[in-house]
């Protein structure tokens, strides 16, 4: 069986030679008494005909009972296409194989979706791709992807060997640390009644290997999280995680801008200019509402708190009066929007808090809003000068608490850029990547459920040294040493400096996070023991791959560059997982359930 060209390589420089091509059958097109049949493997397609007169009669029988996808293998010889059936569109288009023999391989059954469409995902369910995944890999626009992530994994690992990184695995038996997202647990056999959870990322054996001297360290890491799923987030994902000693956050984003620059450069062919911009949250937030701000659009948040201060609009006024703020921003082009998609929008910044959603629509020279009879002159003027307010335009406002306000109509912005280019009025080159630096973080957010602080990031996050001395007595104002990689609205990764002083991690544990010392002891006891014996200043990044490669890949969902990929319920429609075990597996774990029916 030995195949002498992939499907992609015969060229009219191969005419007069016999070639054996092995694969799938991509199509079949009975013609005039000849039998055209596509063949297809990983590399491309190449078109073979039967043609009666040259092959015995079984054969071409066989030939004409192939379904598709049966895998084959045809002998025959390279000629030219007859004039006017060239397929430029394929890179073997000038070429076809008349067959001499033809081997079926094996049989495909009747398949459930057809996967010579390129159009199939907008058309197949994606339960049934999934279910099917094997038949959904074969599609050029998934091999295409499997292909561009291993290609990328290869130019990371190429890039971070030439700066002198190690790559170190750790394990993923690790012990639970109940502080970010749910963990998975794993129970262990010969410890009963005891649990190793899956690692949600390397952070901590990563920061030990820092201590353990290791200086540069890096790994293609996976990392588990029980969380609810969308689109860019999975249970199980892979990071670019790396850390190093003896930096600085500028040694992060030079290093990371140029890992970044180099995989644009080989998958994509595009110079991204660098260094990247960055912005502190505040300013973000201020103005995208949102701290990964997609900028490649404007619609920025502008704010008018100073202007209602003591409006005539009592939703405006008051909520100045109550210490918030007026935020609005400006949906050019959008007046023409409906009562009923206006009411959607409203609903839909409800649904984060907003207690409505206040809006002019400038049309025929006029402000058609329920509330501009309550705006004064000077206000009118400006939200005039402040937002270009022009014909056509549609003004949104959300007033509420500094951060909801921003949050809300950071939102509405989206939406309303969603369904601008739904109608075509905003078109964004698929060429253009904004990318950008968040920085200065606060360095912790308050939960007012459970009465105490938790970390923004993750609570081996270094405090800005400056900020230091608050961080008993006013931590809001405490900014984290973090940083965020963003693009294009998504969130890539973060990282940040670290702690190295076990004094100093303890009294975060203790008095900031409000962790009981034994607790602190029996989760990070290691970790704070590790830091005794020197360990560097440090600090890192992980980058989600996953994400990274759907973005190359121009695709919105990251099941579509991840091979077997769970559902949003976690579930593995290929394999039926999870599922239930035997009795004796629980009994083996010490394990007894309390579920009895499948919930
Ligand atoms: P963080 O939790 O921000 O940081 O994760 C880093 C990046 O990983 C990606 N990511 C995910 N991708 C797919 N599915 C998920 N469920 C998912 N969750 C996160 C994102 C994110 O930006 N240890 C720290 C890093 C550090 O401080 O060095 C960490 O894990 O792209
Ligand atoms: P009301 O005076 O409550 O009838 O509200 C008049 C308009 O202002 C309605 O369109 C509301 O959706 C909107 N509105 C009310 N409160 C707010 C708020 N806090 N932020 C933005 N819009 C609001």
């Amino acid at each position: 069986m030995k195949r002498t060209h992939h499907c992609n390589e015969l060229r009219p420089a191969h005419i007069g030679q016999t070639a054996t091509l092995c694969g799938w059958v991509h199509s079949r097109r009975d013609l005039g008494g000849l039998i055209f049949i596509d063949i297809r493997d990983r590399e491309g397609r190449t078109q073979t005909v039967f043609d009666p007169s040259d092959l015995a009669p079984e054969l071409f029988n066989r030939a004409a009972s192939l379904r598709s996808e049966s895998v084959i293998q045809i002998t025959g010889q390279v000629r030219q296409r007859p004039a006017g059936t060239t397929n430029l569109k394929i890179a073997t288009g000038e070429v076809e194989v008349g067959v001499k023999s033809l081997e079926v391989l094996n049989d495909a059954a009747v398949l459930p979706f057809p996967i010579d469409d390129p159009e199939l995902a907008g058309k197949v369910n994606e339960e049934l791709r999934l279910q099917y995944r094997f038949l959904d890999l074969r599609r050029p626009e998934m091999m295409r992807n499997l292909r561009l992530r291993s290609k990328v994994a290869m130019a990371t690992r190429a890039y971070f060997d030439e700066q002198g990184f190690l790559e170190v695995e750790t394990p993923t038996l690790f012990k639970s640390t109940p502080e970010g997202a749910r963990e998975f647990l794993v129970p262990s056999r010969t410890s009963p009644g005891q649990f190793y959870a899956l690692p949600q990322s390397p952070q901590q054996f990563k920061q030990i290997l820092m201590v353990a001297g290791v200086e540069r360290y890096y790994q293609m890491a996976r990392c588990y999280r029980d969380e609810d799923l969308r689109a860019d987030r999975q249970p199980e994902f892979t990071q670019i995680d790396l850390e190093m000693s003896f930096i600085e956050r500028e040694d992060i984003y030079a290093l990371i801008e140029g890992l970044l620059k180099r995989l644009w450069k080989i998958a994509l062919d595009l110079d991204i200019p660098t260094p990247f911009p960055r912005f502190p949250f505040v300013e973000i937030l201020n103005r995208f509402g949102i701290d990964k701000p997609d900028t490649r659009f404007g619609m920025e948040l502008v704010d008018f708190t100073e202007e209602f201060r003591g409006s005539a609009f009592k939703a405006f006024g008051g909520t100045v009066a109550d210490g918030g703020v007026v935020k609005a921003l400006n949906a050019k082009g959008m007046a023409s929007v409906t009562q009923g998609q206006l009411e959607t929008m409203t609903e839909y910044a409800k649904s984060f808090g907003a207690k409505g959603l206040a809006y002019i629509k400038v049309e025929k020279g006029e402000w058609k809003s329920p509330i501009v009879k309550f705006f004064s002159a000077a206000e009118k003027e400006a939200l005039t000068r402040k937002l270009a307010v022009e014909e056509g335009d549609l003004i949104l406002f959300a007033a509420n608490q500094w951060l909801a306000a921003c949050e809300i109509l950071g939102k509405i912005r989206l939406y309303c850029a969603d369904l601008l280019k739904s109608q075509g009025k905003l078109k964004i080159p698929a060429s253009q990547f904004n990318f950008l630096w968040v920085v200065d973080f606060p360095l912790l957010s308050f939960d007012k459920e459970m009465n105490r602080w938790y970390s923004s990031h993750h609570p081996f996050t270094a405090p800005v040294a400056e900020d230091v001395p608050w961080l008993l007595n006013d931590p809001k104002k405490v900014r984290g040493q973090h940083y965020d990689i963003v693009v294009n609205g998504v969130e890539l990764g973060g990282g940040s400096i670290r702690i190295h002083q076990p004094d100093v991690q303890k009294m975060i544990f203790e008095q900031v996070l409000q962790i009981p010392p034994d607790m602190v002891q029996a989760r990070f006891g290691y970790l704070l023991n590790a830091f005794r014996y020197g360990a560097p200043p440090h600090g890192g990044i992980a980058l989600g791959f996953d994400r990274l490669v759907a973005i190359l890949c121009h695709t919105p969902s990251i099941r579509d560059v991840i091979a077997f990929p769970k559902t949003a319920k976690g579930t593995d429609l290929m394999t039926q997982s999870p599922a239930t075990v035997e009795a004796g597996q629980l009994r083996d774990l010490h394990l007894e359930l309390k579920v009895t029916k499948k919930e």
